[in-house]
């Protein structure tokens, strides 16, 4: 299994959901653009499922060495790589802040995840699973840099999907509302929308086992966007979303 954003609480849970399922893989490569941080990890699946993994760096801000990641082949990628970075009240004019969530959760990653597609397309099997999120799918004033950038990797999940198809490879959209994890620690949110790690990843994975081709995380994100998505221009920009 390839692992893309190896510090994700939610990465994380859900190579625990596998193992615990009794998938077997013979290494799991956990690509992180933290490697130290990573290795807590590491040793905790060696100790918890006898699971053998490589820490392979991996930061999307710096050129990409692709000859470190010519060897690493498996059926599974699951990629939690994102950066929520700064809302647009604090961080639109921020050049840095734009360009870093651009490229963390579009634009440096797209070619990563395209070099994985590759290797699955001519062996004609394997599954990319890839947490895009619900703020890709209407841009709203509190943090359109960071949407825009997830509507970017959906727009570009659809069409790796609708190229792969009969090429035997599947490719799984993750659409997640709010998570509870490091990336929205401090942030107030409505516990009744806010998955844990744990479920997102039970969620993932049966979604995974199901062949799905786009999911949410929780239901109710469904019944939200659908509203959402309605609402005519006309109101939708009077609104402080
Ligand atoms: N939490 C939410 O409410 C929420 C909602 C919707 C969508 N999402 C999406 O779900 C995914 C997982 O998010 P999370 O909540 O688990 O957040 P997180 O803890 O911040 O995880 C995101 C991971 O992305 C990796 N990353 C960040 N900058 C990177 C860089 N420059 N190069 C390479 N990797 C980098 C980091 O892993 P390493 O340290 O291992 O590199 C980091 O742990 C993200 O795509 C996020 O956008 C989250």
């Amino acid at each position: 299994m390839i692992v893309l954003g190896s510090n994700s609480e939610v990465a994380q849970a859900f190579v625990e959901e596998c193992l615990a399922k009794g998938e077997k893989f013979p290494i799991v490569y956990l690509l992180s653009s933290n490697p130290e941080t990573t290795e807590k990890f590491a040793g905790h699946l060696q100790v918890k499922f006898l699971q053998n993994s490589e820490i392979i760096p991996l930061d999307l801000m710096n050129e990409i060495d692709y000859k470190a990641l010519e060897n690493i082949n498996s059926d599974l990628l699951f990629c939690a790589s994102g950066y929520l970075g700064l809302g647009t009240e604090e961080g639109l004019y921020d050049d840095e802040n734009t360009a870093q969530i651009v490229d963390v959760n579009y634009a440096k990653l797209v070619p990563v995840l395209n070099f994985f597609a590759k290797k699955m397309e001519s062996k004609r099997s394997g599954t990319m699973i890839v947490l895009s999120s619900v703020a890709g799918e209407r841009g709203r004033q509190s943090n359109f840099i960071y949407g825009s950038a997830k509507a970017g990797l959906t727009a570009y999940l659809s069409g790796l999907r609708n190229y792969l198809f009969d090429k035997k490879v599947h490719v799984l959209t993750v659409k997640p509302g709010f998570m509870e994890t490091k990336m929205t620690e401090g942030l107030p949110l409505n516990p009744a929308l806010t998955a844990t790690p744990k479920k997102a990843a039970t969620g993932i994975y049966k979604a995974y086992k199901n062949k799905k081709d786009v999911a949410y995380v929780l239901p109710v994100w469904v019944i939200i966007m659908m509203i959402i998505r309605n609402i005519p221009e006309f109101i939708f920009k009077k609104l402080k979303l």
